[in-house]
């Protein structure tokens, strides 16, 4: 059990865990893109750890670069979302787009209307985690690592204001120990 300000989280995944979803995200890719030179697009600040693991699990030609946005206070969405850090140029590109969690959907709709007049060849998106049960949209997410339930988790990239982003394994708040 740990503790991020004022809450509690209990181990939910550990590393090998992580590995293995995100290595088969990978092969998964490049088979679909062997031919190509995916842009990979990593949404700041929540998806930089998994992207590095990913593109270096990716056997294959590939570019990187960032957007960054804010949508989140504490443990739920603000659904109000502003542009920190915009868009590169991606006329002609393939773009993969890597979400480290689409929760409500909101920043991934965010995300579709910046991109869609941009003159890419293709956009696709993958997301490490995935909350079916919150998710309403009907933006197709093509890569999903793992779905989980409706709870809030940190770890590995995802924080809890600010806190937790740094740990390797995947934490799952605690509902006991916070009532
Ligand atoms: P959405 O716009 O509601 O889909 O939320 C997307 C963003 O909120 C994600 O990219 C995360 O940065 C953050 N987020 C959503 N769920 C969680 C969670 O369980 N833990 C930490 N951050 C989360
Ligand atoms: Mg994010």
């Amino acid at each position: 059990m740990i503790q991020l300000h004022d809450l509690h989280f209990q181990p939910y995944l550990s590393t090998e865990d992580i590995q293995t979803v995100v290595s088969d995200l990978a092969k998964q890719i490049l088979l679909d893109y062997k031919d190509r030179t995916p842009l990979f697009i990593g949404v700041l600040n929540g998806s930089f750890i998994f992207l590095s693991d990913l593109v270096r699990s990716y056997n294959g030609d590939c570019e990187m670069s960032f957007v960054k946005y804010t949508s989140y206070e504490g443990t739920s969405s603000t659904g109000t979302i502003t542009t920190d850090l915009a868009f590169p140029s991606i006329e002609g590109r393939d773009v993969i787009v890597v979400e480290d969690i689409v929760d409500t959907g909101n920043t991934l709709a965010h995300i579709y209307k910046q991109l869609e007049n941009a003159n890419a060849t293709s956009i696709a998106v993958a997301s490490l985690f995935l909350k079916p049960d919150v998710y309403k949209k009907d933006f197709k997410i093509d890569y999903v690592g793992k779905e989980i339930p409706n709870k809030f988790i940190v770890g590995y990239g995802l924080d809890y204001n600010g806190l937790g982003r740094n740990l390797p394994e995947i934490y799952q708040l605690n509902t006991t120990q916070n009532d």
